[in-house]
């Protein structure tokens, strides 16, 4: 039997006052692609580079994509079985019950709002490297994060008042999806187009610049510490841009405004994580062979790149940097929809004030949970830095990936009887393999992240227990 959310009365049509029904495959696609491409691929790459994997970074983004194609499959069983509003966490409220919901739904703020968050930061990085060219700088202690984590010292003060930009970026966006998803959706299409034509130009124009003695070491010598180069710093790498494909499991957060999902949503998620690992795989082999690894460190690795080739290619160094600014917007975008719909998800079932759950009939979209979920990221996309936040979202997605593999596996035992009009391949097989990759790469991970995940799961059940418990809707 599966339990009702109450949610699901709007999902399978009954409901009148429900989130209006209005993506096309093709709509989840580019939601999809505007979701994912961003702040993962312009920066986190370089960095990745340059700390734990060198050129071999290629490898980390194969591990990586083939972790998130299986994830991907689970995800697309789950949400084609049981189209709702809501993510993983409402497949869970509907499948196996509210306290292990609220666990994974609680996981799932964790990464949805670190990652709108990083992705600000990155929005920051480029918007100031962006300004700075023009002759504009904008004040020191309104571009940088207020506090700092250093591994020798721990959490730091760094004299910053509050990294401006990035929470400008997050009150933008959130002003988009107050107005209404169809409005949003527009504005994503457009910027997906400009950010793919970026990402090929970079490909297309730096191919003849790639200098192959930046490919040896392929595989650089491990320095001794565990994750720094060598093996360890491959799958510690993948463990970070896996960053880079998040936003695919987005797009499972719009089941219930999607029409056809049965149909649409295995499709939508699996062809945007095939196109972006297409992207990714051949940027990071431009990049790491135009620019010596060990050099990619910066804020905007691939406009250095594009910095670093000379004359010919001074022309596309503001269309890199636009393109950019650009593509990461979009993921903002994404992901607060994302956000807000997790709130509203949640709310619905009592789990957090109800206040979340409204829905303002003229618009269709939950105001309220975006209000709060703006505050939300806007606080700490202006107080924390960005390393700090991409480890956060790493190790709590792969989480809420692993158990999904996982689930996907129990529920064919418990539930056999369920209609699932998309099937995983290979169950048992490929679930567990895909949960297997998502751990080995939490495993890769400094222990004072795994810290913080503790300390946010605990949070999470002290708030359950005090607060969800005693409001969550009863059946
Ligand atoms: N995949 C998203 C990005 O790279 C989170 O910005």
């Amino acid at each position: 039997m599966i339990r009702e959310s109450e949610d699901s009365d709007t999902a399978h049509g009954s409901g009148g006052k429900g989130l209006k029904r209005t993506l096309s495959a093709t709509d989840l696609v580019t939601l999809g692609i505007g979701a994912i491409v961003g702040t993962g691929i312009f920066v986190v790459t370089g960095q990745a580079a340059a700390e734990y994997a060198g050129p071999a970074l290629t490898i980390s983004f194969l591990i990586s994509a083939f972790g998130c194609v299986l994830a991907g499959l689970c995800y697309a069983e789950f949400s084609a079985m049981i189209p709702v509003s809501g993510s993983v966490y409402s497949y869970s409220y509907a499948t196996i019950g509210e306290l292990l919901a609220w666990f994974i739904g609680w996981d799932l703020i964790l990464e949805y709002l670190f990652a709108v968050s990083s992705v600000a930061v990155g929005w920051s990085g480029y918007m100031c490297n962006l300004l700075s060219s023009w002759g504009i700088e904008l004040p020191p202690n309104l571009i940088q994060s207020t506090f700092d984590h250093v591994a020798e010292t721990g959490w730091v003060f760094t004299g910053s008042i509050i990294n401006f930009p990035a929470v400008f970026i997050v009150a933008l966006v959130s002003a988009l999806l107050v107005v209404g998803l169809k409005q949003s959706a527009r504005v994503t299409t457009v910027i997906v187009v400009i950010k793919v034509a970026v990402i090929l130009l970079f490909i297309g124009f730096g191919l003849s610049y790639i200098d192959t003695s930046n490919y040896t070491p392929y595989i650089p010598e491990n320095t001794g510490a565990f994750g720094s180069f060598g093996w360890s710093g491959i799958l510690r790498a993948t463990a970070l841009v896996f960053f880079a494909y998040l936003g695919f499991d987005a797009l499972s957060t719009a089941a219930q405004e999607t029409r056809n999902p049965q149909k649409n949503m295995p499709k939508g998620i699996l062809i945007s994580l095939l196109i972006c690992a297409v992207l990714y795989v051949a940027v990071t082999t431009v990049l790491t062979g135009m620019v010596n690894y060990k050099e990619l460190n910066v804020d905007a690795p691939i406009a250095l790149a594009i910095d670093r080739a000379g004359e010919g290619l001074l022309w596309l160094s503001p269309f890199i940097k636009l393109g950019a600014i650009a593509g990461i917007s979009s993921v903002v975008l994404v992901m607060a929809f994302g956000l807000s719909r997790i709130y509203y998800a949640i709310a619905k079932d009592g789990l957090l004030p109800r206040l979340f759950s409204k829905v303002n009939p003229k618009t269709g979209a939950p105001q309220n949970a975006i209000i709060f979920a703006c505050i939300s990221c806007g606080l700490v996309a202006g107080l924390f830095p960005l390393h700090a936040l991409v480890e956060m979202v790493s190790i709590g997605t792969l989480l809420a990936f692993a158990i999904v593999c996982i689930s996907v596996v129990v529920l064919r035992k418990t539930q056999p009887n369920l209609k699932r009009p998309f099937r995983v391949p290979l169950v048992p097989f490929l679930p567990l393999l895909g949960a297997g990759v998502c751990i080995l790469q939490m495993v890769s991970l400094p222990w004072s992240t795994w810290l913080r995940l503790i300390i946010w799961t605990l949070a999470g059940l002290a708030i359950y227990f005090c607060y969800g418990r005693r409001h969550a809707f009863k059946k």
